[in-house]
């Protein structure tokens, strides 16, 4: 929804206040209708009220204090969506009186005013029927956290409209289907994107890309019908002082190929190329908010399907930067066309490489769908990252790339394998990765977990979620603070 941040809006011209209190607060405004309703402030207890101006408040209940976080918020945030549009309100007002965390005033407003834009969110280009049912648009008001003037919230309200305008990027790109947003597609809509914020984008077809010889991109593709795409966008301000290259798998579907997956849940393989949308959510907010910061972002992009002409476990294919990769399964798809990417990316010098990938069931199996794993050669980015994901509400949670776990992607053919079987998976896809990588800053988020959720939850409708921009945008700010 469209999001303002404003502190006094005109209650007449609201349908519906939502005040999401702590247990037990009654700030002053409040007190008659808290104490008439027997309100308690109860996580999930929500009590709507006929009122004067606005026609209706809801005193909706956010628990405990001392247990307010970036993820509890959002929650709450989430049902306020879900009320207003049962309600079928226009026009909303939205107040939480708290600073979360560690969070400044500003940073709290900026986070609940991306919950909000986010809210009401769903994906529904491809819904004909029931069109009238479709509720309203809605307008929110937040206001913001105590500390912020007017001419702070007018920028808060800009920033955040460019982040919510990223994030629905990401997320309509990767709910889109495959047989729309086939990897030609995923380029156009990239150029598209990158032509609004103003940023150069070069798009190589499959005679460029064999010509750049890269040759784990073109093994995945040979089983598919659609041509790949290895797409560069670049972000370039003048006063930049950092470049940092963002690296992003774009199977648009993954069917495992030759190794074929299991048909049930196979559908959710359209959100392989989630990390792809978050490489150009990403460059696009960067853009529109002018962050001084070098961002280059890299795109392999192809499906992942079985046919006669399919690369076959066994091959040996010879990859862009030289190495050779016995397949030993064509599901293993994801590290073989980031190989290539990672290997252009080092190239370019950057002083940080970041790649996004669904790249391993493993990795959901270890950390579930509250965080993405993360892997990185280098400390000190790898603290940074968390503390900026923990500041957005993004976890991420580190493993190992330690060198004995090589020995599960040793060939006795090949320079290495492509699959190190079950155990360890996550780390082994890493440690492949970590062999195209010459950069001394590179971090890896296996995004399998957090990129799409398989069902509606407390915090967001089914689908993509935009998973790695948010966190990613703080790390950029952070580097230009610094
Ligand atoms: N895209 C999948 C990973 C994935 C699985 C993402 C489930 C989201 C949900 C990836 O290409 C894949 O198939 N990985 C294999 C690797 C294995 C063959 C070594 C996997 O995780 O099973
Ligand atoms: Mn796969
Ligand atoms: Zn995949």
């Amino acid at each position: 929804m469209e999001v303002l941040i404003n502190a006094e809006p005109r209650l007449s011209k609201l349908d519906h206040l939502f005040v999401l209190l702590a247990e037990g607060d009654k700030p002053r405004a409040w007190r008659k209708p808290i104490d008439h309703s027997g309100f308690a402030g109860r996580k999930d207890e929500a009590i709507t009220i006929v009122h004067g101006e606005p026609k209706k408040l809801t005193l909706l209940g956010l628990g405990k204090r001392e247990k307010l976080s970036i993820r509890s918020v959002r929650a709450a945030i989430y049902s306020v969506a879900k009320t207003a549009k049962k309600h079928r309100d226009k026009a909303i007002g939205v107040s939480v009186p708290y600073v979360l965390g560690a969070l400044s005033a500003e940073e709290t407003t900026r986070v609940i005013a991306d919950a909000l834009a986010q809210a009401d969110y769903k994906y529904d280009a491809y819904i004909t029927t029931n069109q009238e049912e479709k509720a309203p648009p809605i307008t929110a008001t937040l206001a913001p956290a105590e500390g912020v003037d007017a001419k702070h919230a007018r920028r808060l309200e800009a920033q955040s409209r460019a982040l919510a305008e990223s994030v629905r990027t990401v997320r309509d790109l990767g709910n889109a289907p495959s047989n729309i947003l086939t990897p030609s597609r995923l380029a156009e809509r990239a150029q598209q994107v990158a032509k609004t914020a103003g940023v150069k984008c070069t798009v190589y077809d499959k005679r460029e890309i064999e010509k750049m010889k890269m040759g784990g991109l073109l093994a995945v593709n040979r089983g598919s019908a659609e041509e790949p795409r290895f797409i560069v966008l670049e972000y370039a301000p003048r006063k930049a002082s950092r470049h940092v290259a963002l690296v992003g798998k774009g199977i648009t579907f993954d069917s495992g190929g030759i190794s074929i997956k299991p048909a049930e849940k196979m559908e959710e393989m359209k959100f392989d190329m989630c990390g792809a949308a978050a490489v150009i959510g990403t460059i696009q907010a960067a853009a529109k908010l002018e962050l001084p910061v070098r961002v280059t972002g890299v795109i392999p992009s192809t499906e992942n399907l079985p046919s006669g002409s399919a690369y076959k476990p066994g091959d040996i294919i010879t990859m862009m930067s030289g190495k050779t990769v016995e397949i030993v399964n064509t599901d293993a798809e994801g590290r073989m066309i980031l190989a290539d990417a990672l290997h252009y990316a080092s190239e370019l010098k950057p002083d940080h490489l970041l790649d996004y990938a669904t790249l391993t069931g493993a990795c959901v199996v270890a950390l579930g769908n509250e965080a993405a794993g993360l892997f990185s050669n280098d400390d000190e980015l790898a603290r940074k990252l968390i503390e900026c994901g923990e500041r957005v509400g993004e976890r991420l949670w580190r493993l190992p790339e330690w060198d004995e776990y090589k020995d599960l992607i040793r060939s006795e053919w090949a320079d290495m394998k492509n699959s190190g079987g079950r155990w360890g998976g996550a780390i082994s896809a890493a440690l492949f990765l970590k062999e195209f990588v010459h950069c001394l800053s590179w971090a890896h988020l296996d995004i399998a977990g957090t990129a799409y959720a398989e069902h509606e939850t407390a915090r967001e409708s089914r689908g993509a979620t935009g998973a790695g921009v948010r966190v990613t945008l703080a790390f950029l700010e952070s580097l230009s603070r610094s």
